[in-house]
């Protein structure tokens, strides 16, 4: 009995830290004080921008974030004049922070116009099989929650503008940043309209 007690908690011990490596080496409080330096002018206080060519950044997955201010900072496969000038002085740490300390915030959610938003739910749901566009729900989730490990980001509540323009960057491969293609394979066949209507059903998702 003991020896097994034993035995679970040496494990225990180990999955934590195998699990927890990311966690741990982030410091919340440090990427706050950075936040309130460099970001929140823009990205909102608690990670809710206001003006929507800004993304949120609240409640989004902590790996996700600090991917995408690499991803800046390397300026080749995500490109943003504004954003370069952001992370030109961010160090690994100070991103693993920053990506902690939003990823902490709670998103405020949206809304989507009611017009759209048949259209947009038969994209996000069923996707197009008579064009090849996958459903968004497979790797997003039906909720647009995304899955931490697989680097698939949350996209609920998300402001409509801003979506819509990602998903017109992938569709002509102006960013380029997401791993095997996923995103400028799911894009290519979009047409504006689906676009719209399925950024409009994204913000009012969660
Ligand atoms: C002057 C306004 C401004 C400031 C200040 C700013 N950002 Fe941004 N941020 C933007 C814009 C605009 C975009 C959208 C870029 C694009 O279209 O790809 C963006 C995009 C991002 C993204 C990508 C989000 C996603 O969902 O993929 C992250 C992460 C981010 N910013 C984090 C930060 C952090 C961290 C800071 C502070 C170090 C910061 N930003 C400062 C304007 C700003
Ligand atoms: C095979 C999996 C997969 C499918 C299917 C997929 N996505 Fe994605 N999506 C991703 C990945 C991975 C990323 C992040 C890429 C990166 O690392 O920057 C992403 C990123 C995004 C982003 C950028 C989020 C941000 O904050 O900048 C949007 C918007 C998006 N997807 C919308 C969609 C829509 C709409 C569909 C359906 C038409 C869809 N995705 C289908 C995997 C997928």
């Amino acid at each position: 009995m003991t020896k097994i007690t034993h035995a679970s908690i040496v494990l225990c011990g180990a999955l934590g830290l195998l699990l927890g490596a990311n966690a741990m080496a982030a410091d919340v409080a440090a990427g706050k004080a950075k936040a309130e330096q460099l970001c929140t002018s823009c990205h909102g206080a608690d990670g809710n921008s206001v003006n929507p060519e800004w993304p949120k950044l609240a409640g989004q997955h902590a790996g996700y974030l600090a991917k995408q201010l690499a991803d800046f900072k390397a300026g080749e496969a995500r490109q943003n004049a504004i954003m370069a000038g952001m992370v030109a002085g961010l160090s690994e740490d100070d991103m693993a922070n920053l990506g902690a300390y939003f990823a902490e915030q709670t998103g405020s959610g949206g809304f989507a116009s009611a017009e759209r938003v048949a259209l947009g739910e038969q994209i996000y749901r069923g996707g197009n099989l008579a064009n090849g566009v996958p459903a968004c729900t497979a790797c997003h989730g039906p909720r647009g929650g995304g899955d931490a490990l697989a680097g698939f980001p949350s996209l609920s509540g998300q402001h409509a503008q801003y979506t819509a323009a990602q998903l017109r960057a992938f569709r002509q491969g102006h960013r380029a940043n997401d791993v095997n293609q996923m995103m400028r394979n799911a894009a290519r066949w979009l047409s504006d309209e689906e676009i719209e209507a399925v950024a409009e059903y994204i913000a009012g998702l969660h």
